[in-house]
């Protein structure tokens, strides 16, 4: 039987994500456009992005918060461009992000004493072969694997390397172990719903150690020099960004964070997430045509919940074009380069009913193009 309700808002996709309950563009404080961003007003703002983050996120003393340019990956970029190079390193990836960090460590900083821990999709590198003297660069949860690091035990506190943590999709959506984390970057436009553009660089005081004490061999763009005279521009970590941001991205960011405030915190941000995941968990103990790709529990991702069905990869498609066309989930066929299946984004954004709602369609779709 066709399912009658649809879930009101079906915006499922895994980035940009669904905009927060409520959003209204018309409400966003917009006093600073049209405006220098480096005028009073401008830098206050920008100033704010990094305090209220700060705050909000529980960041232990001594850490930075710098808005800096091309989202989640300019602030990975521009991790791995200024401090890799100093001491050998240790690289794991489970899904395409990862892999793309391989790329750059290997490819194309040509940084020889690398070891890569690479695992297929689904599952995790072994974590106990890391060497913590030695970099180490990982992603907090895989986007397109819905395979997430499930704590951050395996990380010691008095490693000698610095870690360099991609945690986009699990910033305000996961517990971060600040303590263990020397660099760690997210986007707006993931579990907050805020605008692509740019990137959110958090360093540790030991990751700032790095970057005053060593300069890479290499040229360094502008957009990714974070020191001047061998001391760290702290401007950049209070407002001054290196180039000009959207002050309209800027408004809307900070709508998202007070939004998460109003709610409660980071604490309720997770739990919302959490509560996404155990709908659709119900629904996959409920069918067994429905799995998650992650194979062990504790590594499934509350945020990109990745899900494989007993279906031929075309049956997938059709399912997902099939949910698009009646209007009750867009985008969410996994990513391009992951196993085929289902990808449902269930960060805070997302409403615990709306992921009720979708499910009964899923059996519903399922039936209709593969059990006909
Ligand atoms: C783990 C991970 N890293 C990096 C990126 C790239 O993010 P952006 O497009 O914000 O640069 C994504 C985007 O989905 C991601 O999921």
């Amino acid at each position: 039987m066709k399912p009658e309700l649809k879930p009101t808002n079906p915006n499922f996709s895994s980035g940009p994500c669904s905009k927060r309950p409520g959003y209204d563009v018309s409400q966003l404080k917009l006093d600073t456009l049209g405006r220098s961003h480096r005028s009073a007003l401008g830098k206050e703002t920008l100033a704010k992005v990094c305090s209220q983050t700060a705050e909000m996120l529980g960041l232990p003393e001594g850490y930075r918060v710098g808005v800096v340019p091309a989202s989640d990956t300019g602030a990975v970029e521009m991790a791995l461009w200024s401090m890799l190079g100093e001491r050998a390193v240790d690289v794991l990836a489970w899904e395409s992000f990862g892999k793309g960090w391989i790329t750059d460590i290997l490819k194309q900083l040509k940084l020889e004493n690398t070891r890569c821990f690479e695992a297929d999709y689904g599952k995790l590198p072994d974590f106990s072969e890391v060497d913590f003297n030695r970099d180490v660069v990982f992603t907090w949860n895989g986007t397109t694997a819905g395979v997430k690091v499930p704590n951050g035990d395996w990380i010691p506190d008095d490693r000698e390397g610095l870690t360099i943590c991609d945690a986009t999709s699990a910033v305000f959506a996961m517990e971060m172990p600040w303590q263990k984390l020397d660099v760690v970057t997210y986007s707006w436009q993931k579990v907050l719903g805020g605008e692509g553009a740019h990137g959110m660089l958090i360093l540790s005081p030991r990751a700032v150690e790095r970057l005053e004490s060593y300069t890479p061999p290499w040229p360094m763009p502008k957009i990714f020099r974070m020191t001047k005279n061998g001391k760290l521009n702290e401007g950049i970590f209070k407002g001054a960004t290196i180039n000009t941001p959207s002050m309209l991205c800027v408004a809307d960011y900070l709508d998202t964070l007070n939004w998460v405030e109003s709610i409660g915190g980071v604490s309720a941000a997770i739990k919302r997430s959490q509560d996404n995941l155990s709908v659709v968990a119900g629904f996959v103990a409920e069918n067994d045509w429905i799995n998650f790709l992650a194979e062990k529990p504790e590594t499934i991702s509350n945020t990109s919940i990745c899900l494989t069905l007993d279906a031929e990869p075309e049956q997938v498609k059709a399912i997902v074009s099939l949910l698009a066309d009646e209007g009750v989930a867009y985008d969410i066929g996994a990513y391009r380069d992951a196993p085929a299946g289902i990808r449902i984004w269930g960060g805070a954004t997302v409403e615990a009913s709306d992921v009720a709602a979708l499910m009964p369609w899923m059996a519903w779709a399922y039936e209709q193009i593969v059990n006909q």
